[in-house]
């Protein structure tokens, strides 16, 4: 090939959290196609697998160009054998490649009792049915904005003082999102104690709540140990939600298919005229002394958040959690009053939220 043809050879870190990785990228076609193996993979219970997947669409979506062939990956880290067969038929033949992929995804891949805490009560599931084409429907950032709004509204409501972020993949830039993500903290520790149940009860006097299920925290009984939590979820007190949004008379023209009218719902009476769909909203509560580790924990992308754990135990012997970061070498818990120190405390070059879309 001409010299102009060749993709020089890039040089990548193999850990998620020593590279940037923006939310654009130029190989989603193949990305796109990793993730839906890696959910199938995650559906049958094969976590390696899955896991594998996801590293290597991550190694990709940090690449400065576009995939054109297999030579193109040479020394990239975490590239293993099923992935590159893979990116090899789909570049090969990438319209039947990703045809297939998409029909996987359409024929069960997502069922909406994936959207259902285990042991909850029939009827709750059989409602959150009900929201499962609302709940397929991306939210956008103006309607996580409405929903920021009246989060807020109920938080300053029944605390007055408290601090409320947006979290999750909005918060990392994204346009559009599967839910609305929110950490909630207040600067007098203690004071956060036992919020969710004021807040969803506020918010359930409005209408606002079509499902809710709240946890409460579970930190200071939990015998983990420091080193060595039993899972990787947090032990905060947490709230997983359906809110009901009145919709905005631009947006019920725009997209007017997707949304429920009272009528056809089969829920209660509503006034006349009154058009709202379902949105997935996490709501988390922590005390302000985990506040910076929370935020970094409910930032993501989900794979960075694995990575960070993983580059914390393997390169710093430290383990890292949404609640804290313990050096196993000094025996002793490193604290942090923002994610800058975090990283700092990793060895890390700080990564802003906008580019942990790994
Ligand atoms: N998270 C968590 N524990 C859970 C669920 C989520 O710590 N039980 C964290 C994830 O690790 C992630 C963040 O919360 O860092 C947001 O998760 P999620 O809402 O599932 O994903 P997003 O990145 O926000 O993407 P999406 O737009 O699909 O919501
Ligand atoms: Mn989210
Ligand atoms: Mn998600
Ligand atoms: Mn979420």
């Amino acid at each position: 090939p001409k010299p102009s043809e060749i993709t020089p050879a890039v040089r990548m870190k193999s850990y998620a959290c020593q590279r940037r990785t923006p939310l654009k990228h130029h190989n989603s076609f193949l990305t796109d196609a990793l993730e839906i193996l890696a959910q199938n993979a995650e559906f049958s219970e094969n976590e390696g697998r899955s896991v594998a997947f996801r590293r290597s669409a991550s190694v990709l979506k940090a690449l400065p160009h576009v995939v054109r062939s297999m030579d193109n990956l040479k020394d990239l880290p975490c590239l293993g054998e099923h992935s590159l067969r893979v990116i090899k038929a789909l570049t090969n033949v990438f319209g039947v490649g990703v045809r297939t992929a998409d029909r996987w995804f359409r024929e069960g891949l997502r069922s909406p009792l994936d959207l259902i805490p285990t042991g909850q009560k029939l009827n709750h599931a059989q409602q959150a049915v009900e929201y499962y084409n609302d709940l397929n429907t991306p939210v956008t950032k103006k309607e996580a904005m409405v929903i920021s709004d009246i989060v807020d509204k109920a938080v300053k409501a029944v605390l007055p003082g408290a601090i409320i972020t947006l979290s999750g993949g909005f918060r990392r830039g994204k346009e559009v999102g599967h839910d609305v993500d929110f950490l909630i903290t207040h600067p007098e520790e203690g004071a956060e104690e036992r919020l969710m149940p004021k807040i969803v009860n506020w918010l359930d006097d409005q209408g606002l709540l079509l499902y809710q299920k709240t946890t409460r925290n579970s930190y200071l009984e939990s015998k983990d140990g420091p080193a060595r939590p039993a899972s990787n979820m947090d032990r905060f007190e947490r709230c997983f939600s359906i809110f009901k949004l009145e919709q905005l008379d631009s947006d019920i023209h725009a997209k007017a298919s997707s949304y429920n009218s009272g009528k056809t719902a089969g829920m209660e009476e509503r006034h006349t005229g009154s058009i709202w769909r379902a949105v997935r909203v996490d709501l988390v509560v922590s005390p302000y002394s985990q506040f910076a580790f929370a935020t970094l924990g409910w930032t993501g992308s989900k794979l960075f958040e694995r990575e960070l754990r993983r580059w914390a135990g393997q390169e710093k012997g430290m383990s890292l959690s949404s609640h804290a970061l313990y050096d196993s070498k000094q025996q002793r818990y490193l604290r942090a009053n923002s994610e800058e120190e975090i990283f700092a405390h990793l060895g890390l070059e700080y990564i802003p939220p906008s580019e942990r879309n790994a």
